[in-house]
């Protein structure tokens, strides 16, 4: 055994131990995404090889490496205005009919990466806001969570590199949301961040501290998960929903089979749900 090989056993051990934390299905022979997202901690943490790595990782007595360990095998691939729908449904229709509310409307960005979904959603208000004055008068209050506390970190500072910035995001929303950061970065506008609060959440855990949403955005994260765990994170969400509330997935990703707690509607392009 070398340094960085794995037995058939530990790669087992360690698939196993991945899913009960959270909720993340490796399946058979990813052993080379193991080894390639968790190489660097083995230095970073002193150990002698990845299989011993994978072994303390198991026992769980290092919380941190842990914590780490989980944080590192996420994939946290993102970019701004994801598909384009999900924002001009929001901007166009939900916005507009939940500003009869009268209140701050309440938007869960659930899987926020490192905050290009959540960015998205608060730049959309605030373009609704500009070019249809009185009809978002309360605002929006966005909750954006992860379980990776590495992307929440890069999400809270809200600056983004040349490649970052190069993906969905057109030059007039560039110079309209965010400032010179230098070296090519920019920083996302105060105005854009304060309406979004990240915080910690892992989608295995229990909601009930997050409060209510009026739309809940669950994109590109239920892909990792077996159908139980997603049949789980879906009725977790229908609670955590306010009456009539809405759920918006990622575009390859739907209910079928899952649970019966939503109806689709069709937007023509894309497809939302709405609590039954
Ligand atoms: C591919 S990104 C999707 C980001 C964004 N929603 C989008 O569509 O662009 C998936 C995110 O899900 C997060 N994730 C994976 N498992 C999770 C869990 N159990 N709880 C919370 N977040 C999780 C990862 O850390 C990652 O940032």
């Amino acid at each position: 055994m070398t340094a960085i090989s794995i037995s058939d056993q530990e790669y087992r051990d360690f698939s196993r131990f991945l899913e009960g934390q959270c909720g993340i299905v490796l399946g058979d022979s990813k052993q080379y995404l193991v080894r390639s997202r968790l190489m660097p901690l083995v230095q970073r943490f002193s150990t002698v090889s990845l299989s011993a790595l994978l072994q303390q990782v198991i026992s769980g007595r290092n919380l941190e490496l842990r914590v780490a360990a989980v944080d590192a095998m996420t994939t946290n691939e993102t970019l701004w205005f994801r598909d384009t729908y999900p924002y001009t449904v929001l901007a166009d229709r939900l916005l507009p009919e939940l500003a009869a509310l009268k209140r701050p409307i309440k938007i869960w960005s659930s899987a926020c990466s490192s905050g290009q979904e959540p960015y998205s959603i608060s730049m959309t208000a605030l373009e609704t806001q500009a070019k249809r004055p009185g009809v978002l008068p309360s605002g929006v209050q966005i909750t954006a969570t992860d379980i990776s506390s590495s992307m929440l970190e890069n999400a809270r500072q809200g600056i983004y590199d040349t490649l970052a910035l190069g993906r969905g995001l057109s030059l007039e929303r560039k110079r309209a949301f965010f400032e010179d950061a230098g070296n090519g970065s920019m920083k996302i506008a105060e105005r854009v961040k304060k309406q979004v609060a990240f915080r910690p959440q892992n989608l295995m855990g229990s909601y009930a501290l997050l409060g209510r949403f009026d739309i809940i955005f669950c994109r590109n994260v239920l892909i990792y998960f077996s159908p139980e765990m997603k049949a789980k994170v879906l009725n977790q969400m229908a609670m955590a929903l306010n009456p009539g509330g809405y759920l918006i997935l990622g575009a390859s990703e739907s209910l079928t089979g899952l649970t019966e707690k939503f109806e689709m509607i069709r937007c023509n392009p894309g497809i939302i749900y709405r609590l039954k």
